[in-house]
């Protein structure tokens, strides 16, 4: 007689618990125990303890099965892990972390090993096909639009399988948010009347009274005329990745060197600024001749702009010269710093608003919540749960494929808030997004070789690069130990099969098959591997948090991050003041709507988990803990220079901060 004591452990989550019938199956490498039942009733963090005897020994336990029953009411189960004492003392630990629903069998393995799949036992190999042949069943690809990145198959967070759904907690304070935003949006449709802000004061008392959040939005609102401030959030704003270094003139943009001389100061000239590095340009071109939305009844427009900035000799970034519009001409003229005020404000405030769309559908909805989306589905469907990067990886997917589910269903959608509060139409949008993953490049996805290649690696306070090399350095550091145990020598990544398969589903969903992006579609080393794996934890945790969680800080205060724009842009100077400038930006209704949209999208909510954060203990092997240690400790010290940098600061950049860095794209 062999005598297995068993530990069940149920997550210590609301819900987890059930009432429901649960039982246990033991599988060793030479046989399987019979099916003992656990009887039923566990709450959430509960352990449960039981015997499970058997006529002979069963080898080394490799697998475990876990049964549940229902005689009427459903009562879902979320199983943390079991743990199995053998005979001889041998502890076998089973990571689960999985609901449980309906009538099922899940099967779990046993979390420890560094086998692949080539030389394992039969049983584990079968067990490895059918987990991925369940999980392509319920994981499949379907084109949102042509163009994009390939989503989910499904229609609405109903749909959803619990495992990849948000949990009690956050989808309660979520819905309390949504409920939030769409009372508010009625109440603002009621009570507000679409007209022009009477003064630019008045649009302050919008976010006056916000209590603590009110403090950026109140620089912002203070600064954002300033020449200074323009060229800072191209550095630290929302969308710190399109501004390059100019080293040559783009013929559709012919500024002369006697447009820019006052600006540039005296004793130089702008070819030897731009010989010397000093010259930035800003290209929205991927929004020429997009067709523009009509609120209330009203045409709105849209402008492709380029912009010229300088480094002064105090190493700051101000703009020198504004093209609105990617054909220069008589009716396109370039706007200076020597322009009449209003000029010159209307000119840089229809490149915020270039860059109000840049942001939002490229450097966010892109290439954070849509890439990180394509990464979860190609792990789901790719790799098994007992799989090393299987378990690297899942964590920073968590809620990611919920929130992007919400997003095409109140977002993105048809009158969803993008194409009712901003300037852009459904069409314009799809425009927008496939042109953009044209040109997205395997390239800008890294970041140290995205700033060696817009030249961007000298420029002082360059917070978003500073904050985003250290922790890319910080996460490549933490992959390279992960690899280095699992795989050890090049020939492991090439001959891993399901590895393969995975960068495969991503390069044809995710970058729909285009060789000239760059973005491998197989990895043949360890150094490639660990480059892609930094590229993918980095891009879900560190890229999203500095592009989200400035959104209401810097658009709070509209103006300086208009979402539509009334009049045409500018074809002559001397025609704008004040009250054309109001009548331009978005009317009272169309403000109030969007900062509510900000104030949901910039929310803490519940159940958030932070960078390096793995509560989750996938990885049962002493060395993988170690290294999630370590990497912990390396960001306390990222967040510590962080911190010591925004004390000394008069405008705190706090957005990579690791204690505001999610692990996962769920916002
Ligand atoms: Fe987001």
């Amino acid at each position: 007689m062999a005598v297995y004591k068993v530990k069940v452990a149920t997550g210590d989550i609301l819900q987890a618990g059930t009432r429901n019938s649960i039982s246990i199956t033991l599988v060793g490498s030479r046989g399987e125990s019979r099916q003992t039942s656990l009887n039923s009733w566990f709450q959430p963090g509960m352990e449960k303890d039981l015997t499970v005897r058997c006529e002979r020994d069963l080898g080394p336990v490799v697998l475990i099965r876990l049964h549940k029953w229902r005689l009427f009411l459903e009562d879902a189960w979320y199983c943390k892990d079991v743990r199995v004492t053998a005979p001889d003392g041998t502890l076998y630990r089973f990571p689960c972390y999985h609901w449980l629903e309906g009538v099922t069998t899940v099967q779990f393995r046993e979390g420890s090993g560094k086998k692949l799949a080539d030389d394992e036992l039969e049983v584990l190999k079968e067990h490895r096909r059918q987990e991925l042949k369940a999980r392509q069943e319920a994981y499949q690809w379907k084109n949102f639009a042509d163009g994009w990145p390939r989503c989910l198959n499904v229609d609405s967070i109903l749909e959803l399988d619990s495992n990849v759904q948000f949990s009690c907690v956050r989808a309660t304070t979520f819905t309390g948010a949504l409920i939030f935003q769409r009372a508010s949006h009625l109440l603002a449709a009621f009570l507000l009347r679409p007209t022009s802000w009477k003064s630019l004061d008045e649009m302050r008392s919008i976010f006056s009274r916000t209590r603590g959040r009110e403090i950026v939005p109140e620089y912002v609102a203070r600064h954002w005329r300033e020449d200074d401030f323009f060229g800072y959030q191209f550095l630290n704003g929302n969308n710190p990745i399109i501004i390059q270094q100019c080293m040559a003139l783009p013929a559709k943009f012919p500024v002369t060197p006697e447009m820019v001389a006052g600006s540039l100061g005296g004793g130089t000239n702008l070819g030897k600024e731009m010989q010397e590095g000093r010259i930035f340009i800003v290209d929205y071109e991927v929004l020429e001749g997009i067709p523009a939305s009509i609120i209330h009844g009203r045409q709105q427009h849209m402008a492709a702009p380029l912009c010229l900035l300088h480094q002064g000799a105090d190493g700051r970034l101000r703009p020198v010269a504004i093209q609105l519009s990617q054909t220069p001409g008589p009716t396109s003229p370039i706007f200076l710093p020597s322009d009449a005020e209003w000029d010159w404000l209307l000119a840089k405030t229809w490149v915020r608003n270039a860059d109000f769309y840049s942001h939002q559908l490229l450097t966010h909805l892109l290439r954070t919540h849509l890439f990180g989306e394509v990464f979860a589905i190609a792990t789901l469907r790719q790799l098994p749960s007992c799989h090393p990067l299987f378990k690297l990886l899942i964590p920073h997917f968590h809620f990611t494929l919920h929130i992007n589910t919400l997003a095409r269903s109140v977002l993105i959608n048809p009158g969803g808030v993008i194409t009712k509060g901003s300037g852009v139409t459904y069409e314009g949008m799809l425009l927008i997004v496939q042109r953009g993953l044209e040109k997205v490049t395997y390239t800008s996805l890294c970041l140290p070789d995205d700033i060696r290649h817009r030249g961007m690696a000298h420029l002082p306070n360059y917070h978003y690069r500073d904050d985003g090399m250290s922790l890319w350095e910080a996460i490549e550091s933490f992959v390279s130990g992960i690899v280095a145990f699992y795989y050890g020598e090049d020939k492991a990544v090439s001959g891993d099969a399901e590895l393969q398969a995975w960068v495969m589903d991503i390069f044809t969903n995710g970058f729909l098959g285009r060789t000239s992006s760059g973005i491998p579609s197989s990895l043949q080393t360890v150094a490639e591997l660990n480059k892609f794996l930094t590229m993918v934890v980095f891009t879900c945790s560190v890229q999203h948090a500095a592009v989200n969680n400035g959104q209401y800080d810097l658009g709070a205060f509209l103006p300086n991050s208009p979402s539509s724009m009334r009049h045409p842009p500018p074809a002559e100077k001397g025609k704008a003041f004040l009250q054309h400038f109001l009548d331009t930006i978005p009317e009272v209704d169309t403000t109030a709507n969007i900062l509510v949209a900000l104030i949901l999208l910039s929310s803490r909510l519940k159940d958030m988990r932070f960078l390096g954060q793995y509560p989750e203990e996938r990885f049962t092997e002493v060395e993988p803990r170690r290294l999630i240690r370590t990497f912990q400790g390396r960001l306390e010290e990222i967040r510590d220079s962080i911190e010591e940098r925004n004390h000394h600061a008069e405008l705190r950049y706090n957005y990579m901060n690791p204690l505001e860095t999610e692990n996962s794209i769920s916002i």
